[in-house]
């Protein structure tokens, strides 16, 4: 199994049901990926390297009007009817507040009918029943199934297992990954690029609050591009951990001449891992690591140099006995970041961070929120709408968003 499901203690009922599916697993991304979608069209949501660059734009589009019609009473109507006939079942057997809400936000905007479990000592896992039978009742109830685990792989496994029931003709439903242990985090990827998206859009006044400046910003920086490739990412904190940095890694990649900067403490638990490096050096990405926000990168500190700064929290709920104790032995003040370092970066570079953030660590102390680049709070909100476009995707819907919102604006 990959390294990321590695155990170091006797195997659960859940590791043993998955050995099952370990020769699928263990597969390349690009080998899986076509068994993820259905006629051309989205099927079950798993990884970030399941997104071209194509469909993120596609995606994004489709919030963006699902956004617009959303103000409008009879969008909204409209809206409302499209799912009206479907249900989802969120199993989130891990602790999520923005995942969970947005998700059930995204499913009522579209009609959507949806269910919760969120403990499982609340099902009959307690009687001895396998995820994977828990998994295969939702699909009789629901016609999606939403779901968070602490196991890496548990929601591909349950991506085959659909595929394998509607291949042998029972009633099957698409899956969709909303966080997989330390492993991805396939939505919150999308909703990072749609953030990305908006924030070097560059032109419309009323979406981004930098934009009534985009004159000024020409003149400052005459060769800034719409859009996310040629551009700068820092990434800084937990980068060996941190899901939503491994998901949104891979979806970068798959722009134009970006280069990726890693900023996290020299430890082997909390910097890059292996298995990401080696996939973003085989898609050729352009790609540094470094210590602290202001180590000097060919002749300039990171901070100065990046487009977008990626923040995260140390994510403790994967640590190991003696991580607390070591952690504390290392200095981790380089990958916080500070009203003088903010002051420094591009006067357009957005702050993202998937949040929670730690309050006690402080990677972005509250001070830095009223700063119209700490994006982190529409970051949230825009996670609603991608969730809904996904959504819209995914049931094949998205056209008829389309003609309804270019009938609607057409006269305007
Ligand atoms: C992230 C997660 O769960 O991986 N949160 C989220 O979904 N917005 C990031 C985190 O917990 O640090």
């Amino acid at each position: 199994m990959s390294s990321q499901s590695a155990v170091d203690h006797a195997p659960t009922q859940d590791e043993l049901d998955l050995l099952h599916y370990e020769s699928r697993i263990d597969r390349p991304v690009r080998i899986k990926v076509p068994e993820l979608h259905r006629d051309e069209r989205l099927r079950h949501v798993i990884f970030g390297g399941q997104f071209s660059v194509d469909m993120l734009e596609d995606l994004g589009a489709t919030a963006d009007k699902i956004r617009a019609l959303s103000r409008m009473r009879n969008g909204q109507d409209f809206l409302l009817h499209l799912l009206h006939h479907k249900r989802a079942m969120l199993y989130f057997t891990q602790p999520s507040t923005r995942t969970f809400l947005s998700f059930m936000a995204a499913c009522q905007i579209l009609g959507m009918t949806c269910n919760e479990v969120r403990d499982p000592t609340t099902s009959s896992e307690t009687k001895g029943e396998t995820r994977f039978d828990s998994i295969r009742m939702f699909s009789s109830y629901f016609d999606l199934i939403i779901m968070r685990s602490k196991l890496p792989s548990l929601a591909e496994a349950c991506a085959y297992l659909m595929n394998d029931l509607a291949d042998s003709g029972n009633r099957s439903v698409p899956i969709v990954n909303a966080g997989s242990g330390a492993d991805e985090h396939p939505t919150q990827a999308l909703l990072d690029i749609y953030t990305l998206q908006r924030s070097f859009q560059f032109t419309d006044p009323k979406d981004s609050p930098i934009s009534n400046r985009y004159n000024n910003l020409r003149q400052n920086f005459p060769n800034l591009m719409k859009g996310l490739a040629g551009k700068v990412y820092g990434f800084c904190g937990d980068i060996g951990r941190g899901r939503t940095v491994r998901s949104l890694a891979s979806l970068l990649a798959n722009y134009q001449d970006v280069t990726l900067i890693f900023i996290a403490p020299n430890d082997p638990t909390l910097s890059l891992h292996d298995d990401l490096r080696r996939r973003l050096v085989n898609r050729g990405v352009r790609m540094v690591e470094v210590e602290s926000l202001e180590e000097v990168v060919e002749g300039m500190p990171v901070i100065e140099q990046i487009d977008a700064l990626y923040m995260t929290r140390i994510q403790k709920e994967h640590n190991g006995p003696s991580d607390e104790a070591h952690f504390a032995e290392l200095d981790l003040s380089p990958c916080k970041l500070t009203r003088e370092l903010v002051a420094r970066m591009k006067s357009y570079a957005p702050i993202l961070h998937p949040f929670p953030r730690d309050q006690r660590f402080g990677e972005i102390p509250t001070e830095i929120d009223d700063d119209p680049r700490a994006m982190y709070f529409r970051q949230a909100r825009n996670g609603m709408w991608i969730r809904a476009a996904l959504l819209a995707s995914i049931f094949g819907v998205d056209h008829q968003i389309s003609r309804f919102f270019h009938e609607e604006t057409k006269n305007v």
